[in-house]
């Protein structure tokens, strides 16, 4: 595989592809962030937004990652709150608190003023920046978009939200306008990374961040269905389709089911367990307690290999961390981490460890 004139490496499409690897692939959730000094001193400048919507600066906060810490992916800066702003609310995100809207979304007339946004007219900026990238990265690039229910979240709730009072009470409540709602957020999400990959992403991953607070049948009635539609569509585009969310271990499963390609895995779950629920057909993503990379490096070094031998207990494995890097996060260990997993050796490893030996 070629991204313009470079030869990319791709053992991390190779791994969503359950092929053999030479060395494990790795990224990060986050990776691109304020642990990065490089990155806070361009925010003195720029708000996150404003780098979003500036092509040129937001492909070099993309690649600084990618150059920094040796990841076998970069995930395209942006948020996923860009394409609620182009469905219509206006909201802010506020340092140390997240995404807030100006006004929450709760009735019926709302959810009809919704918009199903065309990206190209919308979010232009977005696809740019995917084209510039794709044409001079040495890795893949890795689209995404938040998922139905955690864009839902911030909408009806107004902002970040501890029990998502108001947006369970409306899809139980109230599931005609629910089915409404979830409807068009993942048609415009799908629509919106398709529009990504067709601009040069390798693959996608739907953030559904705060999925794991309903229970299993709430997920199987008034989300899965929109999440297996969406994948779905998205099957048709070839490329991997990584769905992930917190305090998901119940919902593995269904995400299998439901159609990922990927299954991104929070540091609850262990991976052999995760292995079990999803069976074989797809990889796993996941997942060392972003919380570790705090702890000295000899500590963080064992954390990392568990975490490894797990993974590579069968083929299809992406190493990253349960859920995005802190902001306080010390660059140094990223990097250790990187150079860790790719002097790993999946098959001697396993050969030479049982799994007791191993816990
Ligand atoms: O992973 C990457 O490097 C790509 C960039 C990325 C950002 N947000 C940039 C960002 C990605 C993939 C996201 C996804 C996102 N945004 C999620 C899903 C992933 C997750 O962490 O669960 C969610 C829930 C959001 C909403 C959001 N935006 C939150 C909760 C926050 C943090 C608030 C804070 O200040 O701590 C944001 C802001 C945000 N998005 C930052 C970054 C780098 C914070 C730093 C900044 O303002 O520069």
């Amino acid at each position: 595989m070629r991204n313009g004139d470079f030869a990319v490496n791709n053992r991390f499409l190779r791994a969503c592809r359950r092929e053999p690897v030479d060395r494990v692939p790795v990224w990060f959730m986050r990776q691109a962030g304020r642990y990065d000094p490089e990155y806070r001193h361009i925010r003195e400048t720029y708000t996150l937004l404003d780098i979003c919507r500036e092509p040129e600066l937001c492909a070099r906060v993309t690649r600084m990652p990618v150059d920094k810490l040796g990841v076998d992916a970069a995930i395209l800066f942006s948020d996923i709150m860009v394409p609620v702003g182009a469905m219509g609310m206006s909201f802010s995100l506020q340092e140390h608190v997240g995404p807030v809207m100006e006004r929450p979304l709760r009735t019926e007339e709302d959810i009809a003023s919704l918009r199903v946004f065309e990206p190209e007219e919308e979010l232009p900026f977005v696809l740019e920046t995917i084209r510039h990238l794709a044409n001079t990265l040495p890795v893949p690039l890795i689209g995404f978009a938040g998922g139905p229910f955690t864009l839902a979240s911030y909408m009806v709730e107004g902002g970040p939200s501890r029990d998502y009072v108001h947006t369970k009470v409306l899809m139980l409540a109230r599931p005609d306008l629910w089915g409404r709602l979830m409807s068009k957020l993942s048609q415009a999400m799908a629509r919106y990374l398709r529009a990504q990959v067709q601009a040069g992403a390798s693959a996608v991953q739907i953030f559904d961040s705060w999925v794991g607070s309903l229970s299993v049948h709430a997920f199987r009635a008034h989300v899965k269905p929109y999440i297996q539609a969406m994948l779905a569509d998205l099957a048709q585009l070839g490329v991997p389709l990584i769905y992930f969310g917190v305090h998901t271990g119940e919902l593995l499963a269904d995400f299998a089911e439901a159609g990922a390609t990927v299954v991104g895995v929070d540091w609850r779950t262990p991976l052999d367990r995760a292995r079990q629920r999803v069976g074989t057909s797809v990889a796993l993503q996941g997942n060392l307690d972003p919380v570790s990379l705090f702890a000295p490096p000899d500590v963080l070094r064992r954390e990392v290999e568990t975490v490894l031998w797990l993974g590579t207990e069968s083929p299809g494995y992406i190493f990253n961390l349960g859920h995005g890097v802190k902001p306080t996060t010390d660059l140094a260990q990223l990097q250790r981490v990187v150079e860790w997993v790719h002097t790993f050796e999946p098959k001697a490893q396993t050969a030479h460890c049982t799994k007791e030996e191993r816990a």
